[in-house]
């Protein structure tokens, strides 16, 4: 039965949509029906599609009590809109249905697993007293039902010392033998974070396991939105801490993300950590989460935001919050690399292509403009004598606006700035990330999207994204050099 708040919920959504135009919203990145988008929730395969649910306030483009937007797609690109899945409407998530994910069950029908909050719940204030549980509901890929013994995880099944305010984000998956496993964020009493596991017969009667990982305040503190899975021989953790301080270039302050790269049990659900890195090198990126594809790719979708940034947008815009491009990922030399889904290409039109361009000083080249382009960049040393000390390729631009990404091969670091985008507050606006430069060559994919920027650097070995609210007009791409450089430019346009 859909309760009195999902029903008017799904009326304001609908008539809402209406009144924003396609130009005003991406291409072919998700944004809310209407309203405010942050989290990936339950992104899954499901009868045929791709289902992306999201943490969803309709009313106002700011965070308010969180619904579960509903969205499906064949190609991972082009979104259709369903009606909201879930709406605070009971005594255990009246403060918000909070982050989760989705399974097939063996019947056919598909659960989601989410966090229920109780009212006093107060996101970005200080009131954090409010409590977290872990809930299910079920259905027919539209219509859900809240489980009636929910919750199915409270703080009767937390580890000794851990929060039952800071339990939240769980991440289903069946494992081969058919038993269902989730994992769930959590704060233990030294107040860093930690991953519990979890496992079930039914995905509806859970029992505790163990503690997954623990931060020891290593990676900042409270754990958010992990997932976890299997991928070319190594086990993958995903997640996105709170309060992270640098290390050197690697992590950047505030809210992070992490990924862990190591080796786990599933049986005595021990993980084994090896390696770690952050999965985003750019300004706005969080709360990842994968899905895996029929055709067995992980392929990953972060809110293409950052906490720390939100007031970027105005309230009165129509829509705040857009999801990433959709990226496969795979791991080679202890590394996750990401890559824009193959599903990208057949968008691509309009093919223009220049090889061995001298760059000295500020370039121009004809046919290389647009706001909703791939652009691919190689960028090589010129005139020995005369070696460049910076490079920079600006879009976005005209005479009054742009956003540049710019090199300096001395130092090896590759900086985004969006400093000059029009953007209506001073919030964070660079970001300076450590490159490699194999056989002396930068190589660049850089996609837009209408209000984004996403760079692949090195066929994906790191990836820098932001979001850019400058205006449509602001079209132009130059490429400059204070030496020579010498660059291969291959541009599409998409959509
Ligand atoms: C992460 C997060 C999650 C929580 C959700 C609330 O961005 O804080 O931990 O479930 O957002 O909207």
């Amino acid at each position: 039965m859909t309760s009195q708040t999902l029903r008017e919920a799904r009326k304001y959504e609908e008539a809402l949509e209406k009144t924003i135009r396609k130009e005003e919203r991406p291409e072919f990145h998700l944004t809310p029906r209407t309203g405010w988008m942050n989290d990936p929730n339950g992104f899954s395969w499901y009868k045929g599609q791709y289902h992306m649910f999201y943490q969803y306030y309709p009313y106002e483009s700011k965070w308010g009590p969180m619904h579960w937007g509903h969205a499906v797609s064949r190609d991972l690109l082009r979104w259709e809109y369903l009606p909201a899945a879930l709406a605070p409407d009971e005594f255990y998530d009246m403060g918000g249905c909070f982050s989760g994910s989705a399974i097939e069950l063996p019947d056919g029908r598909q659960l989601l697993m989410y966090t229920g909050v109780t009212e006093e719940s107060r996101h970005c204030g200080s009131r954090r007293d409010s409590l977290q549980t872990q809930c299910v509901a079920v259905g027919d890929g539209v219509d859900y039902e809240k489980y009636e013994h929910n919750p199915v995880l409270d703080e009767k099944d937390l580890p000794e010392g851990g929060s039952k305010v800071d339990f939240r984000d769980p991440k289903i998956w069946r494992r081969k033998d058919g038993a269902y496993c989730c994992i769930v964020g959590n704060r233990p009493a030294d107040g860093s974070g930690q991953i519990l596991f979890y496992t079930s017969e039914d995905a509806f009667h859970w029992k505790f396991k163990n503690v997954l990982v623990s931060n020891f305040n290593r990676f900042g503190k409270m754990w958010e939105c992990p997932d976890l899975f299997e991928l070319d021989g190594k086990w993958v953790l995903l997640t996105s801490p709170q309060d992270m301080l640098p290390e050197g270039f690697e992590y950047h302050n505030g809210n992070g993300t992490l990924c862990l790269i190591g080796d786990f049990n599933e049986e005595t659900g021990v993980f084994q950590e090896m390696h770690s890195q952050s999965i985003d090198y750019g300004i706005d990126f969080y709360a990842p989460q994968t899905v895996l594809t029929p055709d067995g790719r992980r392929v990953m979708m972060g809110w293409m935001q950052n906490w720390d940034s939100c007031g970027i947008r105005s309230p009165e815009d129509p829509w705040f919050g857009q999801m990433s491009l959709p990226r496969e990922l795979s791991v080679r030399n202890n590394r996750l690399y990401q890559a824009p889904t193959k599903e990208l290409d057949a968008m691509r039109h309009n093919r223009v292509e220049y090889t061995g361009v001298t760059v000295a000083d500020t370039v121009w080249l004809e046919g290389i403009k647009g706001r909703k382009i791939d652009l691919e960049l190689t960028i090589r040393l010129g005139d020995s004598q005369e070696p460049y000390q910076k490079f920079a390729v600006r879009f976005a631009q005209n005479e009054r606006y742009h956003t540049s990404l710019s090199f300096r091969p001395r130092e090896s670091i590759l900086k985004i700035d969006r400093k000059f985008s029009g953007s209506r507050r001073a919030s964070i606006h660079q970001r300076r990330s450590l490159v490699r430069t194999p056989g002396d060559e930068l190589k660049l994919r850089i996609i837009l999207d209408r209000f984004s920027v996403e760079v692949f650097v090195n066929d994906g070995e790191q990836v820098l994204s932001a979001t850019m609210y400058t205006e449509q007009a602001a079209e132009g791409i130059s490429f400059f050099a204070d030496g020579t450089v010498n660059l291969d430019v291959v541009k599409y346009d998409l959509g």
